[in-house]
């Protein structure tokens, strides 16, 4: 069991459920989100949301009528989810909450779920066993079931720092280690950093790893694009809803150009079982 991962977010708390709705920016990049998947959810469906944090994306798929089951590492987490699901009338959709970490074999039938959602990048805390954990969504999945992933992205995330005006951070660029970052991805545990540690991918690294374990990479998105970076003028912006508008539908319209791949603070992927 990774504990740090798990006591991280069971201080975490409220906090979590927070995260996709305090601001203009958090909500486009949830509306990215459920853009990204909403087509593939029919009702009825098997839906496992790994990592489901405090069960934001699962009250929606349990909306649209798909039977959902939630897995987190944070007990914390689960019962934040169980509140929230019981407040949204959906627990008749709900099939079943579970303490686990992906990092071990999950305690499910073969072929059990039509889709599989890790969003809010759960991957990118698994260091050294992503490929383990995609072969055990592979043997989760039914033939043709899909798997939706978003991961915390290395270019976007600077991006997003630069939009910070994050001087002292850019100017010591050994303490923060941003070169290693860049060369590996990797941010190992940082004293300054609250976060546990975590690997920051690009896009083609997270096509290969849905390649090499089982999948058909169909399609990437970033997100949010064009927002990422301009947080505080998106927040100014959206004081006038024509032009929040607007910039919801230049997102919509270019999350998944290969040539944004890079540019979003998360990465997305949509793969489908070979
Ligand atoms: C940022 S939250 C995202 C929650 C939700 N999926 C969303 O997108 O809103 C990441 C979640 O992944 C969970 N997580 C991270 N590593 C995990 C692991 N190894 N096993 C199970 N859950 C994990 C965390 O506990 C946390 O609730």
């Amino acid at each position: 069991m990774d504990h740090e991962v798990k006591s991280f977010y069971d201080e975490y708390g409220i906090k979590e459920w927070n995260r996709l709705e305090e601001n203009a920016y958090s909500r486009i990049n949830y509306l990215l989100h459920m853009h990204f998947i909403k087509d593939h959810l029919k009702p009825g469906m098997n839906v496992l949301d790994a990592g489901c944090g405090s069960g934001r994306f699962s009250i929606e798929f349990a909306q649209m009528g798909c039977k959902v089951t939630l897995l987190d590492i944070s007990n914390e987490q689960l019962r934040i989810a169980k509140e929230k699901i019981a407040e949204a009338e959906v627990s008749h959709n709900i099939e079943g909450f579970l303490q686990a970490d992906l990092n071990e074999k999950l305690n499910f039938d073969d072929a059990r779920f039509d889709i599989i959602v890790c969003y809010g990048a759960p991957l990118s805390y698994i260091l050294e066993r992503r490929g383990e954990v995609i072969k055990e969504f592979h043997r989760l999945l039914k033939p043709n079931g899909k798997l939706f992933v978003s991961v915390n992205n290395k270019w976007g995330i600077l991006k997003m720092l630069i939009g910070r005006q994050m001087t002292d951070f850019f100017s010591n660029p050994e303490y923060w280690m941003i070169d290693q970052v860049i060369a590996t991805g990797d941010l190992p545990k940082h004293e300054k950093v609250n976060q546990p540690a975590r690997h920051f991918f690009e896009a083609q690294e997270l096509r290969a790893l849905f390649e090499n374990n089982g999948f058909n990479a169909l399609k990437l998105g970033g997100s949010p694009c064009i927002s990422c970076g301009n947080q505080a003028n998106i927040e100014e912006m959206s004081k006038n809803s024509d032009a929040l508008n607007t910039i919801v539908n230049i997102e919509i319209a270019s999350y998944t150009k290969e040539s944004m791949l890079d540019n979003g603070e998360f990465l997305l992927a949509m793969g489908v079982k070979k």
